[in-house]
């Protein structure tokens, strides 16, 4: 191997001959209608934007949930398109789900279960006894899908958290490599132990032979989660689970971004262009923070306000000079916490404008249309600081998105302790507890009077972190164990022969 960072070139290199089918619930392409015509839209997750080139490059199939209502219009009788639509590489292999489905495994089971638990906000749950049964449906429709997409020799990549029980399933049908990512946090076993089903769950996801979180916290959760249920057997020392026959082994891989690209689009003209229009259509001071997020309630936008208006409240001589940015999109709006959180987020910026606002300066200005990308590039790279305070978050690619768009003067990062980016980037980062409102805003201050050579300093540390541990590296290092762990199967096997052989 050459000293070259990894590109999607290097994942394609390392999958060998192996088909890879990559499993997900958001599709990485959707077909909508336009009045009469259809139109291809690109998802915004940052997870299909990341492992897109590196399918396209890889080649294989993608499968994922059809969402967008012209989906089958173009699918062939299996539910295949090729995509990228304007030079197809690879196989999107969209799966139906009825109205009945995706209500109760996604909307219910998916982001009313398990997304509280395992960002630790189990107050927020709703056991429906449906949406059990409509994700126990639904993970066994993109099952079906996956063993049909499959042989014995393909690599199947399961995505996150909608898809905890698939692996089984397609496990009894398949002998393939399984492996998965695990994209929010894994809770404690206290934690993870308030959910009905975590029994069921983890038969699922032990059906894998490859599990992987984003810290090493995460993992040992996991493992600690694995030693409380039945006729397991937990191996701390290779961190692995045997379980039904099979090992399990759990592994910690930081996602990371495309900082190349990041760089190029905030040192781009379009950004530039947007930033000139952006500073004359709104009243901000000369100091400005940015915070961009989905309105979910566990990325802290109400307790990040509060701490602002504590700073206002006790600097009186940072009015109309500092304006906070929210940056914020609608996300799953149909479950009634999410309503709950838009209108209160919405009402909170509407009363700290009019406490402190004045005709020429805007406090808070709040975006919630579409941003370009250049749009977005542009408001991290002129940004002075960006807070990104979840009150529990697997990684948060904000965070690194921040960072390698700083190609001039070097902005200040002020970081949740309780952001998984916290274990990589946490030190050269201002660090905040986002439900201390005083210090919250006591650090708003320290990062905002942070000499020009210490934030500097800063930024080269966190932009080499996040350079070198890039989406790539991401999917290099998982491939790399996958190898290992195959290399270690051949020769466990060889021997086994061998001593049959001596017998
Ligand atoms: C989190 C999850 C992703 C998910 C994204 C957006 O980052 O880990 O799997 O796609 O949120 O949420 P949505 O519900 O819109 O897909």
């Amino acid at each position: 191997m050459t000293g070259e960072p990894p590109t999607a070139e290097t994942v394609s290199t390392l999958l060998e001959d192996r088909e890879l089918v990559v499993v997900s619930n958001r599709q990485p392409y959707s077909h909508e209608y336009d009045g009469n015509d259809i139109a291809v839209q690109r998802p915004a997750g940052g997870l299909t934007s990341a492992l897109d080139p590196i399918v396209q490059s890889a080649g294989g199939t993608w499968v994922a949930w059809a969402s967008g209502d012209a989906d089958d219009e173009v699918t062939d009788e299996r539910g295949r398109v090729g995509v990228p639509p304007e030079s197809p590489a690879y196989d999107l292999r969209r799966v139906g789900l009825s109205d009945e489905q995706v209500d109760g495994y996604y909307y219910g089971y998916s982001n009313q279960v398990l997304w509280p638990i395992c960002h630790v906000d189990p107050a927020k749950m709703n056991t429906d006894p449906d949406f059990w049964k409509q994700y126990r449906s639904a993970n066994r429709a993109f099952a079906d899908a996956v063993v049909e997409e499959t042989d014995d020799e393909s690599l199947v990549w399961f995505q996150d958290y909608h898809l905890a029980l698939a692996p089984r399933m397609v496990r009894e049908e398949r002998d393939a490599f399984c492996m998965q990512f695990w994209h929010i946090p894994w809770p404690s076993w206290d934690a993870f132990q308030t959910c009905p089903q975590y029994e069921e769950l983890l038969d699922g996801l032990l059906a894998n032979d490859l599990l992987g979180f984003h810290t090493h916290r995460y993992c040992q959760n996991f493992l600690d989660c694995a030693a409380m249920i039945p006729d397991t057997m937990v191996d701390r020392a290779t961190r692995s689970v045997v379980y039904d026959g099979r090992r399990t082994f759990v592994r910690s891989f930081p996602l990371g971004i495309d900082a190349d690209r990041r760089r190029e689009l905030a040192d781009s003209e379009d950004a530039t262009a947007f930033w000139r229009e952006f500073r004359e259509r709104h009243d901000l001071g000369e100091t400005l923070a940015v915070g961009v997020e989905r309105l979910d309630y566990t990325k802290g936008i109400p307790e990040r306000l509060a701490a602002l208006e504590e700073f206002w409240e006790t600097r009186p001589e940072w009015r109309e000079r500092f304006t906070y940015v929210q940056k914020a999109s609608e996300s799953r709006s149909r479950i009634p916490e999410y309503r709950e959180l838009q209108a209160e987020v919405e009402a909170e910026i509407e009363r700290l404008n009019d406490r402190f606002g004045t005709d020429e300066w805007t406090p808070v200005v709040y975006l919630n249309e579409f941003l370009p990308p250049e749009g977005l590039a542009a408001l991290y790279r002129e940004a002075d600081l960006a807070i990104v305070s979840p009150l529990r978050d697997g990684m948060n690619l904000v965070v690194k998105e921040f960072v390698a768009s700083q190609v001039d003067d070097p902005g200040v990062l002020v970081l949740s302790e309780l952001a998984g980016a916290n274990e990589e980037l946490g030190d050269e980062a201002v660090s905040v507890h986002p439900r201390d409102t005083p210090g919250f805003a006591d650090a708003i201050e320290r990062a905002l009077s942070l000499p020009e050579s210490e934030r500097a300093r800063r930024v080269r540390d966190l932009e080499r972190e996040v350079r070198s541990n890039d989406v790539y590296a991401w999917m290099t290092a998982q491939f790399r164990t996958v190898e290992a762990i195959r290399r270690g199967r051949d020769v466990a096997a060889r021997s086994q022969q061998r001593k049959r052989y001596e017998q």
